[in-house]
């Protein structure tokens, strides 16, 4: 059965591509869409960098039509401006709004945002409230099991959610205290499936890094689609390998060293395109050693990859690369 978010049609079990703070920028969109990611959300967007016309929240919401269906995600502690960030965001017509309540880092938490609000759920409510009612955009939420092992009220949070209208809820499976730590605990999301109350769509999110993994954690779980994070930096591959295992049971190739070249030759264009030579060259640099994770003696061609300040250049390294390591690899 096909999986629908207001009238996003998501099809059969979606595969969504994880916010990503400095790292699901337009460009590395791209070569996960080429790859198969089902839908796609922006990095975090602080709501109080949209009021203010700050260049880099503003920069974030650029969004291009082949990215769709693609999600603008924002988070804030003052709930009018929420409000306001909502509008904003909207007038740039993405598909839908996410609003963050899973981000544990101290300076977003701490300041009464991201999973923070997972401590004060009637004001969570009321912000979701707020934003839902100030967009004709479906609305969705991405937010974690709980604060900490003590308080896992995700359940709850699921319901007083879906009650005051958000379309799709994400859960990563551990905690704010957990930060990134330990494993992604899925049972709970597993409850919240079972719920004869919850209607929306549910995404597991949280530790999917393989195949078989997916296909285990779907069969477990019973979620109604997956998020996918870490796994995909460097690796956009991930979505198309899990979606042939899906549908054949078998392992589709890995990339060939040549198309590992390809891809992140694209994702440089795009970073060039979208940034600037200068900038787009620079923030390319910490993407580099993961597009070639695993291939032996790789820590000198790194060296010149990030040392290169041109196009040009960088190409010349990546030819070489595949001339190098396509006999070894093939
Ligand atoms: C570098 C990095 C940046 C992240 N930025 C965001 C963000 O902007 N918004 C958000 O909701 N989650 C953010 N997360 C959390 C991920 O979306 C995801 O929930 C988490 O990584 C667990 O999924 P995974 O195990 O598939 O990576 C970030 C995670 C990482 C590693």
């Amino acid at each position: 059965m096909s999986v629908q978010i207001g009238n996003i049609e998501l099809g059969e079990f979606p595969l969504l591509l994880a916010p990503m703070e400095d790292v699901s920028d337009p460009p590395f969109r791209y070569v996960c869409k080429q790859n198969g990611a089902d839908m796609m959300y922006t990095e975090f967007i602080s709501s109080e960098g949209l009021i203010r016309d700050a260049a880099k929240s503003r920069q974030k919401l650029d969004i291009f039509e082949y990215e769709r269906p693609i999600g603008i995600q924002i988070f804030g502690s003052d709930i009018e401006h929420m409000r306001e960030a909502t509008e904003i965001a909207s007038q740039v017509n993405p598909d839908l709004i996410d609003i963050n309540y899973g981000c544990p880092v101290k300076n977003v938490a701490c300041r009464g945002a991201g999973a923070s609000l997972l401590q004060d759920i009637d004001k969570m409510v009321a912000m979701t409230k707020a934003v839902v009612e100030a967009t004709h955009l479906p609305v969705t939420v991405k937010t974690r099991l709980g604060w900490d092992d003590n308080t896992k009220n995700v359940y709850e949070v699921a319901e007083r959610l879906q009650d005051v209208g958000i379309k799709a809820l994400t859960i990563h499976g551990r905690t704010r205290s957990q930060m990134y730590k330990g494993f992604a605990d899925w049972t709970l999301i597993r409850e919240i499936k079972k719920n004869p109350g919850i209607k929306i769509p549910i995404f597991g999110n949280g530790d999917i890094d393989s195949p078989q993994k997916a296909a285990a954690w779907r069969m477990e779980y019973g979620v109604d689609g997956m998020m996918i994070g870490r796994a995909a930096i460097g690796y956009p591959w991930i979505f198309r390998e899990i979606k042939h295992f899906f549908n054949t049971g078998e392992f589709l190739e890995k990339p060939t060293i040549a198309e590992r070249v390809d891809v992140c030759r694209t994702h440089l264009e795009k970073s060039i395109e979208w940034k600037g030579p200068k900038t787009g060259v620079f923030e390319m640099r910490r993407h580099y050693s993961n597009y070639f994770k695993g291939i032996d003696h790789f820590k000198e061609y790194r060296m010149k990859l990030v040392t290169a300040s041109t196009f040009e250049e960088i190409n010349e390294i990546l030819f070489e690369v595949a001339d190098n390591y396509s006999a070894e690899m093939a």
